[in-house]
């Protein structure tokens, strides 16, 4: 009995050497330890086996058993984790994307225009503050003065939401947030769209960008405006562009101002890009209404202040000649992707 229980052993050690699945160890283990498996086959002699000896041979056999159910499992145990790590390994998913790395995107032109704007502003001690493009008619329009019944609030044919609520036609509605939230001294500028029940065409979208300028101090003056409009336009539009400075009308500046400056396209000929008139109205100014700094907080006998307001569309379509308007809103990266 004790050679044959070696024997089963040794072969079993000999087998699980050669075998490199876990279904193979199986397979082994209903050879050795199954119903009637190798060594159960042994336990079916105990009942021939002399009483003296039945003792050491019970437990030898039940030694036998441990041994080989140990070696099986633990050959068994090893394969079943490579084998698990094969299946990870086959079902691994690539979640990288291979881009390609020559489609980088780029600016868009109001975009790269306003950086340099901002850039010249900041220079000249202003600094960046923003409104909301949503907003109550009370900013948009009454605290600007421009009352409910004011005929310049034809002018600006308005898309309203509610009763009192709008997109804002002007990015004047900084004007009051700024005094709302902010003391004077100061000197702003903000930056955004502006909306208006407009048909779209070549020069017109019922979108486009404003560029709003506020300075607020004891003796600011219209001599404060003229100079700081003038450098700022030297700076932007470079130094040569003639500019012209003409007497105008906003319900919320008084005096009002207009500028018009030189087509840099035909230098004052007269061309498409400036139908024919060889200059273009670029921005509308003037010193801040008294009216309107009382109404926000501000006492007018103190305190003055000058506020300017750019369409700013118009740069970045004159200088790389663009001929529609709607091109500058639809965001197509054909488009954008000339600007690199
Ligand atoms: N908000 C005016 C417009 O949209 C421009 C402006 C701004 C005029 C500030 C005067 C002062 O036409």
């Amino acid at each position: 009995m004790k050679e044959r229980i070696e024997e089963i052993l040794k072969y079993t050690t000999d087998t699980l050497n050669k075998i490199d699945t876990s279904a193979e160890c199986q397979n082994l283990r209903v050879e050795i330890l199954g119903k009637n498996g190798k060594i159960t086959q042994l336990f079916r002699f105990m009942k021939e086996v002399s009483p003296e000896e039945k003792q050491a041979m019970g437990q030898l056999l039940n030694t036998a058993k441990q041994e080989a159910e140990r070696m099986i499992s633990s050959k068994e145990v090893f394969l079943q984790n490579a084998e698990l790590e094969e299946k990870l390994m086959k079902e691994k998913i690539d979640v990288t994307l291979d881009l390609n790395q020559e489609e980088v995107g780029a600016l868009h032109p109001i975009s790269i225009d306003f950086m340099r704007m901002a850039e010249i502003l900041n220079g000249m001690g202003f600094s960046q503050i923003d409104g909301p493009e949503i907003d109550y008619d009370k900013y948009n329009f009454e605290l600007v003065n421009v009352p409910k019944d004011h005929p310049s609030r034809d002018m600006q044919d308005s898309l309203y939401i509610t009763s009192d609520i709008l997109l804002r036609t002007q990015t004047s509605n900084t004007q009051p947030r700024a005094m709302e939230k902010i003391k004077p001294p100061f000197k702003v500028f903000s930056f955004g769209r502006v909306f208006r029940k407009d048909e779209i065409d070549a020069t017109h979208t019922p979108a486009f960008y404003q560029l709003e300028g506020i300075y607020i101090d004891k003796k600011v003056s219209l001599a404060d405006l003229k100079h700081d409009l003038s450098l700022i336009l030297k700076k932007y539009l470079g130094e040569s562009t003639k500019t012209k400075f003409r007497a105008s009308y906003f319900p919320f500046t008084e005096p009002s101002v207009e500028v018009d400056a030189e087509c840099n396209v035909c230098k004052g000929k007269g061309c498409s890009a400036c139908k024919g008139a060889g200059q273009y109205e670029i921005l509308g100014a003037g010193m801040i209404h008294p009216r309107v700094l009382e109404m926000n907080g501000i006492d007018p006998n103190v305190y003055s202040g000058y506020a300017f307001g750019f369409g700013f569309d118009r740069f970045p379509k004159m200088r790389y000649k663009i001929p529609n308007a709607k091109v500058m809103f639809e965001n197509d990266v054909r488009f954008i992707k000339q600007f690199k």
